[in-house]
Parts: C-alpha cells; sequence; structure tokens
C-alpha cells in the first residue's frame, strides 16, 4: 500500500539551481502549491524566468502540454523577502537548499521549528552537512531530550538530497538522521517518489552514499591530473567512452556543478569526508586546495581545469 505524503502546501527554501529544480519538480509533477523564498529577491526573480524557459522548452518538445505548464508555473508563489521564514507558517513540508553553512542551516531550522504545525517535515537538501545536527538544532534549549516535545520536533527533520539537475536527474537520497521518526520517513520518501524521483535511504554519515563515492572520484582524477599522469582531456575522455560516464571527472566537478557549486564545493564536501571520518584516504589534492585558493572554481567563476568565457 503506497503511503501518503499528505503534502498539501510545500514551502522551499533558497532559489538557487537546486532550490529552484526542487519548486520545479513538485509544481510540475507532484502537482503541489509551491511557495519559494530566498533573501534575495533578484535570485527569485532569475530563478522564476529560468523555470519559465524550461517549461517552454518541455512543451516545445512535447514532454509537457500547455496546459500543464501553466498549471505548474501557477502552483508556484514567492514570499516577500523582509518576511522570511514565517511566511511558510502553513506550509506541509519545507525543503532548505541554501547554502551549505551548518550554523546558517541550525538557525533556519530552529526558526521553522518553532513557526510552522507540528505535524510539518523539515527537509534539508544538504549535500553533507550531518542531519543529526541540523534535527538537534530544533529541540528548544533546556528540553530534556526525552520529553515528547524534544523527540517530535527532531524527529520530524529529514536529508532529501536532490542532484543537479534536479529536473533531469532521476535520484533523490533520503538520509534518516537518528533522531528521525519512521512517519517522517515514510512521507518524505512518498513525496520524492511524488515529484517523480526514485529514492534511496542512507545514514547519516559524511557524504552520505552519493557524495562519499562520487567525491573522493573527482579527487583522485584531480591527483591524476596533479601527477601528471594524462592531460585534463584524456582524464576526462577515459571516463567518457571507457565508462559511458555523461561527463568526465573534471568536467562534473567544475562545470555541471556550475554557478551555484564547484570545485569550492567539491573541496568543502571532501573536507568534511577527511575530518568526518579521520581516513587518510579522503585527503584533499593539493591541486584541488590551490584551484579554490585561486579562485578558479570551474564554470561559475569562469576558470578551472578549463576556460568559459562569457
Ligand atoms: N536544468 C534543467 N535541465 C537541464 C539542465 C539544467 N541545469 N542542464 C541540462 N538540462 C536538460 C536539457 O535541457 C536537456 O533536456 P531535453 O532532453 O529535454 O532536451 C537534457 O538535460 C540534456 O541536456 P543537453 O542535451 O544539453 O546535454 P547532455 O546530454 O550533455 O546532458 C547533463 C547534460 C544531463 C547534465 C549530462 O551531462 C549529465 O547527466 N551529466 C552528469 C550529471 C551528474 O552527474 N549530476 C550529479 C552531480 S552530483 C550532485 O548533484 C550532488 C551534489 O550534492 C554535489
Amino acid at each position: 500500500m503506497s503511503i501518503a505524503h499528505g503534502i498539501r502546501t510545500l514551502g522551499v527554501l533558497g532559489a538557487g539551481q537546486m532550490g529552484l529544480g526542487i519548486a520545479y519538480v513538485s509544481a510540475l509533477h507532484a502537482r503541489v502549491p509551491v511557495m519559494l523564498y530566498d533573501r534575495s529577491a533578484s535570485q527569485v526573480q532569475n530563478g522564476l524566468k529560468f523555470m519559465d524557459k524550461l517549461l517552454a522548452k518541455d512543451v516545445s518538445k512535447g514532454k509537457i502540454t500547455q496546459e500543464q505548464a501553466t498549471a505548474a508555473r501557477e502552483r508556484v508563489s514567492t514570499i516577500d523577502v523582509d518576511k522570511g521564514v514565517s511566511g511558510m507558517r502553513d506550509v506541509d513540508m519545507v525543503i532548505e537548499a541554501v547554502s551549505e553553512n551548518l550554523q546558517v542551516k541550525q538557525t533556519l531550522f530552529r526558526n521553522l521549528a518553532a513557526e510552522l504545525p507540528p505535524t510539518a517535515i523539515l527537509a534539508s537538501n544538504t549535500s553533507s552537512i550531518s542531519i543529526t545536527k541540523i534535527a538537534a538544532a530544533t529541540v528548544p534549549e533546556g528540553k530534556n531530550a526525552a520529553d515528547e516535545d524534544a523527540k517530535r520536533s527532531a524527529g520530524r527533520v529529514v536529508g532529501l538530497h536532490f542532484f543537479n539537475p534536479v529536473p533531469v536527474m532521476k535520484l533523490v537520497e533520503l538520509i534518516a538522521a537518528i533522531q528521525t521518526s519512521q512517519e517522517t520517513v515514510d512521507r518524505a520518501k512518498a513525496f520524492a517518489v511524488a515529484c517523480g524521483k526514485e529514492v534511496t535511504t542512507s545514514k547519516d554519515v559524511p557524504g552520505f552514499v552519493g557524495n562519499a563515492l562520487l567525491m573522493p572520484f573527482i579527487n583522485e582524477a584531480i591527483m591524476c591530473l596533479e601527477k601528471g599522469v594524462a592531460t585534463r582531456e584524456d582524464i576526462d575522455k577515459t571516463l567518457k567512452l571507457g565508462m559511458n560516464h555523461p561527463m568526465g571527472p573534471l568536467q562534473l566537478g567544475e562545470h555541471c556543478l556550475a554557478m551555484t557549486i564547484g570545485l569550492d564545493t567539491c573541496l568543502a564536501i571532501q573536507k568534511t569526508l577527511y575530518v568526518g571520518t579521520g581516513d587518510s584516504k579522503y585527503r584533499p589534492s593539493v591541486l584541488l586546495e590551490r584551484m579554490v585558493d585561486a579562485g578558479w572554481y570551474g564554470k561559475k567563476s569562469g576558470k578551472g581545469f578549463y576556460e568559459y568565457p562569457q
């Protein structure tokens, strides 16, 4: 028997590439009204323009009808910048996709837990921050952890890790913290399925499954380049033509993860794996560190291993 997600309205926090993609699949496939919030009004406007473009492209390719596109777009509304999370008071679920900063996320989740109904699910799209730490921040200070309110508060926090580009990639990785309730897991999973995604589940370990495998792979490719084993083109070509990967690892780190993410994100996640496990096999490549020191993040800064003129 399929579980009902019970989401009548969704809040999406962050209108960057990931947040926008999540709003898109939620409005189009799960067909729920979406309230989009970002502290930058221009980010929201740019995001909505991008969504219009995507919908128009899907219509022109015959993937969806004009009626479906119009209905999806009408489901997306925005929240005034000065309202903040209080504008999401009535949603049944929030998916947070803001910058990867533990303190920022903890403050947001603390505020969300205080504002939203106790049944609302609080999900994070984090790619490597501990869901357990985010969930712990929702418990009011001084509360006994065995208290029913404390358990309920942290129990509704879950990781829903979408992949970039969200409209294209079929996977959502669901991360259950040690506090996450089974009901939250079941409802969050049902919602991701309604968005047209396949769902895998992971424990809350550094990098979960996706990035614990992907980032060392990219890091290893950079080490290969650093040691002069092969050229950047040949490293990428080996994986593209030899293993049928859609992109080579160097390209993937700096190009596909473009605009909001890039080599700086790869380094941050790699460091999370290194520090979180204490295992030397995760040591970031010195070249990766230098690229980030230089501001050579890839597509988003115009230069990485390759160059991206305007
Ligand atoms: N948003 C929405 N749709 C996009 C898009 C974007 N940013 N970029 C590309 N697309 C769509 C295109 O519109 C096109 O759709 P169509 O089939 O309807 O025309 C489709 O994707 C294919 O695009 P292209 O023909 O332009 O190019 P490719 O065939 O080379 O595909 C790609 C582009 C889908 C990005 C492909 O190269 C790919 O799959 N690359 C690997 C992506 C990947 O590994 N992502 C995971 C990254 S890890 C991650 O996200 C985790 C995080 O925590 C770091």
